[in-house]
């Protein structure tokens, strides 16, 4: 296959930096859009509408139509419910599920015009089975799966494919944050008794995108977790 154009959100970091060297070395073009882009990155807030509009405009001009859309931004904050301050819950949410929605908005009329275009949103398994201390996290990743079969739904017939991966424990930055008796405790759940890395997840991503081997997947959920949840 010709060189696509691939964006990824979140790419600076984590599972979105291994996902955008896995496109890299398909040979696609990459451009990476982050908070915090890092060298040639673009910026982008992706829960605000308008930087999400300037990031993808400058796309459009310097690579041209996006091939492939990955939505890999995201934040994770722990909090019980009942002690919960309305700002995080809004921001969690704006951020890890209304960015999905404005950077999606962005791609899908001209994937829809060429008759070709990918999307993979990156959910987590934690909006399939929630988590203690993550009702606002686990809240917007069950709103990405629904979010991705919604749209799965409107464009599929243009060949658009709008899928998701629902990822988890992966050794990134995000994790990093909690409590080491919450990891010992997790990694003993696990069917796999470990985590994962940013690279056993890419090639979810490369799969989803590709042609071939993507061809049949519609609103689908792919589950690099370890073996913790068996949808
Ligand atoms: N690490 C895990 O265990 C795990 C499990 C399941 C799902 N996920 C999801 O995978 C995705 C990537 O997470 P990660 O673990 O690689 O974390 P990470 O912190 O390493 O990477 C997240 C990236 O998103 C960027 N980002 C955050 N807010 C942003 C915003 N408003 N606008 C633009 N960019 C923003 C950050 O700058 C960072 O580069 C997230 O959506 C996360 O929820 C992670």
């Amino acid at each position: 296959m010709t060189a696509r154009t691939v964006v990824v959100t979140g790419g600076a970091s984590g599972i979105g930096r291994a996902i955008a060297a896995a496109f890299r070395a398909e040979g696609d073009r990459v451009a990476v859009l982050d908070r915090t882009p890092g060298p040639g990155g673009i910026a982008v807030d992706v829960s605000d509408e308008d930087s999400v509009r300037a990031a993808f405009s400058l796309v459009r001009k310097e690579l041209g139509t996006v091939d492939v859309l990955v939505n890999s931004a995201g934040l994770l904050t722990e909090s019980p419910v009942e002690d919960m301050d309305l700002a995080l819950w809004n921001e969690t949410i704006a951020v890890d599920l209304t960015g999905v929605f404005l950077c999606c908005r962005e791609v899908l009329k001209p994937m829809r015009a060429q008759r070709w275009g990918r999307v993979v949103n990156v959910s987590s398994q934690l909006g399939l089975k929630g988590g203690t201390g993550l009702g606002h996290y686990s809240a917007a990743k069950a709103g990405v799966l629904g979010f991705t079969k919604a749209v799965a739904l409107e464009v599929a017939a243009d060949n658009v494919l709008v899928n998701a991966i629902a990822p988890g424990p992966i050794e990134t930055p995000l994790v990093d944050g909690i409590s080491e008796a919450w990891k010992v405790a997790k990694r003993a759940e696990l069917p796999l008794g470990r985590f994962g890395t940013p690279e056993e997840v890419a090639p979810a991503a490369v799969l989803l995108a590709s042609d071939p081997g993507g061809n049949l997947f519609v609103g689908q959920t792919l589950g690099p977790n370890s073996g913790d949840v068996m949808p």
